[in-house]
């Protein structure tokens, strides 16, 4: 997949509709995390660097088509402002004549952002006339938002079929890693997955199924395979209703030669929250009326033993309850041992919230190479799923793609502007243009 990207066209002066995932965590009307943030500025800075009018559209939340105070991007706003060293209004609403004049006043190198497209209940629907308002706005649609591929919204699919359309870099690095995993992962290569529930990563598993060496399953997820297996689970979650797939997977595993490691010791507790009693057990022997929290400490030594041989890891989804500190000793034991293959040149691909936030709070973040912005859109590109949001942004044309490829391959190995903390370069750019 190889997309046309902000690169290949000349931005000077023009009016850019850049489309972000600024879908962030807030409390207290405060980000709480600015990973999506921070991974856009490359393009951003690209875009300011080369004297462009950028008009940033996102998302936050779900208000379902209503004006949510909560959810308005004034702090996101803020945090981007502060990070880049730029002001960045936004507008009291992504329409009106008021969203209108702004744009208009704006200089070359300036920017602004829409408020929170989904205040309007067209943007969900993609609503053509919606689509046709905000493609008015601009010369030239851009789309970072890989967290948002999966929806086909007036902001992602309505709008890059009315104004030339183009992939962000942010948009460009998350199709050319997760398309490595599934397209030429260096072997040999092991999925590491976790979660609550088994239901959605089944189609994950299967089509991974085909290309790893090793499967280390974890978190509540794994419940359902020891069931599989024959064993009781307590009062563990469990899907019952997925026993049979756990079955067919487990076979499919077998048949195949891929490796399926499973929890051989769980931590138990009697109640799922803080400071409730808990104790290990060995999996199979997990007491009626206690609950699996987190992965053992043999497990930790196992799973870690397993990866040794790895050349390529994909980590998606915590192996506990990781949201309780007592319950997330596998989660972070994972995240440690990750990082340390990371830095001995292995490939590591973190996706999914709850095991990309295990990352980012022990600061792990920077070592792994790469981490994904998408929670349900990098599952779903890992399923081999078509994203709309991707779709419909054109690819090269042929004669070109062996230069990008090297472009690519060179943004893989960390060597181009793929957002640091501060973003110098960025912040220099971003400074520079204002
Ligand atoms: C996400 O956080 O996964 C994306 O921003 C998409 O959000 P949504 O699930 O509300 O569409």
């Amino acid at each position: 997949m190889d997309k046309l990207t902000v690169r290949d066209f000349d931005a000077s002066r023009k009016k850019i509709f850049l489309r972000v995932d600024f879908n962030v965590p807030l409390e207290d009307g405060k980000v709480t995390d600015d990973s999506r943030i921070r991974a856009a500025i490359p393009t951003i800075a690209h875009l300011l660097r080369q004297n462009a009018i950028i008009i940033l559209a996102s998302h936050l939340g779900r208000p379902n088509g209503k004006v949510v105070d909560s959810l308005r991007l004034r702090p996101v706003a803020e945090r981007l402002s502060g990070l880049i060293r730029v002001p960045v209004r936004v507008t009291g609403d992504a329409l009106g004549i008021g969203t209108v004049d702004a744009i208009a006043r704006l200089k070359p190198g300036q920017m602004l952002m829409l408020e929170n497209l989904r205040f309007h209940a067209a943007e969900e629907a993609n609503d053509a006339e919606f689509a046709k308002q905000l493609a008015s706005y601009a010369e030239v649609y851009v789309n970072d938002a890989f967290g948002t591929a999966h929806r086909a919204h007036a902001s992602t699919v309505g709008v890059a079929k009315l104004l030339p359309p183009y992939a962000g870099l942010l948009m460009e690095r998350e199709i050319s890693m997760l398309s490595s995993l599934l397209e030429a992962p260096e072997r040999p290569f092991f999925a590491v997955v976790g979660g609550a529930k088994v239901s959605g990563k089944i189609k994950v598993l299967e089509q991974l199924m085909e290309r790893v060496d090793g499967f280390i399953v974890g978190g509540g997820m794994a419940n359902t395979f020891l069931a599989a297996n024959g064993f009781g689970v307590g009062k563990s979650l469990l899907e019952r209703d997925r026993i049979e797939d756990a079955k067919r997977i487990l076979a499919a595993a077998e048949a195949r030669g891929v490796e399926f490691l499973l929890p051989s010791d769980v931590v138990v507790a009697k109640e799922v929250t803080r400071g409730a009693e808990h104790k290990v057990v060995p999996a199979q022997k997990i007491p009626n009326s206690w609950s699996a929290v987190d992965i053992g400490p043999a497990t930790i030594a196992q799973f870690d033993e397993a990866l040794a041989p790895a050349r390529t890891v994909l980590w998606n989804g915590p192996l506990g309850v990781f949201e309780v500190p007592t319950f997330g000793d596998g989660t972070r034991a994972m995240a440690r041992s990750l990082a340390a293959r990371a830095a001995e040149g292995v490939t590591v691909v973190v996706g999914g919230g709850d095991s990309v936030a295990a990352v980012e709070q022990l600061g792990l973040a920077e070592k792994m190479t790469h981490i994904s912005t998408g929670g349900g859109a990098s599952l779903e590109f890992l399923e081999g799923r078509e994203l709309p949001g991707i779709a419909v942004l054109p690819d090269r044309p042929e004669p070109q793609r062996k230069v990008a490829r090297s472009r690519a391959a060179r943004s893989r190995s960390g060597a181009e502007d793929h957002g640091t903390d501060n973003d110098e370069g960025a912040a220099a750019a971003a400074k520079g243009a204002a």
